[in-house]
C-alpha cells in the first residue's frame, strides 16, 4: 500500500508545531516552537500574546519542517489540524492556516482533537491494542476512558473538579515556582520526602476524581505556616503533594483495570511527562501484568506529531474536514 504522509499542525496553547507524519505511527519531521519563556514572565500564558505569535512564526516552523524531511507539499496526502479544545485564538491561527495550505495546494483537510492527539500519541510509540485504558491527564483534563476500538472512547470516569494538571499548576505558585508548573513541581518532588499530612481525595470505590480539595488544602497549610512564621519544606510539600495526588490516579486507575479486565494500558496528556507517575503506572501495570505504553516526553507535552497519528485513522476513513471548519474552545471527544 502506498504510504500515507500527513502534515499536522498544533496551536492550542502556546506551542507553535508542525510534523510530517507516516502512516499514523513513524514521525518524519517535527518542529515544537515554544513559547514558554515569553509566557513564564507573567506566570502563565497570555492568550493574546500567544496568539500573536503563532501568526508570526507558523510559517517559519513549515519551511523549517519541510526542510528536515526533504519534502515537498506535493509529497504530502492531507492537512491536520487541532480545532478544539484550547485558546480560541491560538486555535484561530492553526485552522486558518491548515485550510489555507488545504486550499492552494488542493489536500483533504482533517479536523483532529486535541485530546484524540494525546491519546494517539502512543501509535508513534507502539501501534494501540484494543481494548485498552487509557489515563489521561492534561491542564484541562483528567479522565479514564475505555477504547473498544479506533475513535471510539466511553469515559468511565474522571475528575470531578480541578484537572490534574492545574492542581500541579497551582501547587507551584504557592511554592513560588516558575511557570509551567507541573515539570518544576515534579523536579522539586523528587528532591524532597513525604513527610507533611494531606487529606486522600475519593477514597471511595467509584471512578470519581477530585483536586480542588488537595489544592486547597495546600494553600491554606502555605498560608497558616507563613502566618505563624514557619519556613515551609517546599521539597517536602512538593513531595507530599505528588504522591497523594499520584496516589489517587493509581487507586483509580486499578479499579478500572479490575473491573475492565483490560490488557493494555497508555497515559496520555501532558502530566504523563511526570517521573512519579510514569513509575508508579508502570509497577501498577507490571502487578496486573499489563502492557504500558507511556509517549516519550517530546509527544507528551504539545506537539503536531501527535496530531498527525490522530488524524490518520480518519484518513483512512475519508471523514475530512469541509472549508468552513472552524476553530472551539471546547469541544469534548467523550
Ligand atoms: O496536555 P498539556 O500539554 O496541555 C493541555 O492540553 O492541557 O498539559 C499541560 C499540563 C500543565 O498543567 C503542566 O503543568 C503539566 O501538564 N505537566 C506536568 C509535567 N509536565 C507537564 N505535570 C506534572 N509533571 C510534569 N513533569
Ligand atoms: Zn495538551
Amino acid at each position: 500500500m502506498k504510504d500515507v504522509n500527513i502534515l499536522a499542525i498544533e496551536t492550542s496553547c502556546d506551542e507553535t508545531s508542525i510534523a510530517i507524519i507516516r502512516n499514523g505511527v513513524e514521525c518524519v519531521s517535527l518542529t515544537v516552537l515554544t513559547q514558554m519563556d515569553t509566557h513564564a514572565m507573567y506566570g502563565g500564558v497570555v492568550p493574546e500574546i500567544a496568539s500573536r505569535m503563532h501568526a508570526e512564526n507558523i510559517t517559519m516552523v513549515l519551511e523549517e519542517t519541510l526542510n528536515k524531511s526533504k519534502m515537498k507539499m506535493s509529497d504530502i496526502d492531507a492537512i491536520a489540524v487541532t480545532y478544539s479544545p484550547g485558546l480560541l485564538g491560538s486555535l484561530l491561527v492553526g485552522v486558518e492556516f491548515a485550510k489555507t495550505l488545504a486550499l492552494v495546494y488542493d489536500k483533504p483537510l482533517i479536523a483532529v482533537n486535541h485530546l484524540a492527539g494525546h491519546i494517539y500519541a502512543n501509535n508513534l510509540e507502539k501501534k494501540m491494542e484494543f481494548p485498552l485504558l487509557a489515563l489521561v491527564v492534561s491542564g484541562g483534563h483528567t479522565d479514564l476512558i475505555l477504547m473498544k476500538d479506533d475513535y471510539k472512547f466511553e469515559h468511565i470516569g474522571g475528575t470531578l473538579d480541578d484537572a490534574v494538571g492545574e492542581c500541579y499548576d497551582k501547587v507551584a505558585r504557592v511554592l513560588g515556582l516558575k511557570y509551567p508548573g507541573g515539570p518544576n513541581v515534579d523536579r522539586m518532588a523528587s528532591l524532597g520526602k513525604h513527610t507533611y499530612e494531606l487529606p486522600i481525595p475519593m477514597n471511595d470505590d467509584s471512578f470519581n476524581m477530585s483536586f480542588s480539595g488537595l489544592k486547597s488544602s495546600i494553600i491554606n497549610l502555605v498560608h497558616n505556616e507563613a502566618q505563624r512564621g514557619h519556613e515551609i519544606r517546599k521539597e517536602d510539600l512538593a513531595c507530599s503533594f505528588q504522591e497523594v495526588a499520584v496516589d489517587q490516579l493509581i487507586r483509580k486507575s486499578e479499579l478500572a483495570i479490575k473491573k475492565y479486565k483490560v490488557k493494555n494500558m497508555i497515559v496520555a496528556g501532558g502530566v504523563s511527562a511526570n517521573k512519579y507517575l510514569r513509575e508508579k503506572v508502570k509497577e501498577l501495570t507490571d502487578k496486573y501484568n499489563i502492557n504500558l505504553s507511556i509517549p516519550r516526553i517530546l509527544y507528551c507535552t504539545d506537539n503536531a506529531a501527535m496530531i498527525g497519528a490522530a488524524a490518520y485513522p480518519l484518513y483512512m476513513r475519508g471523514e475530512f474536514a469541509d472549508m468552513d471548519l472552524n476553530a472551539t474552545s471546547r469541544d469534548e471527544l467523550y
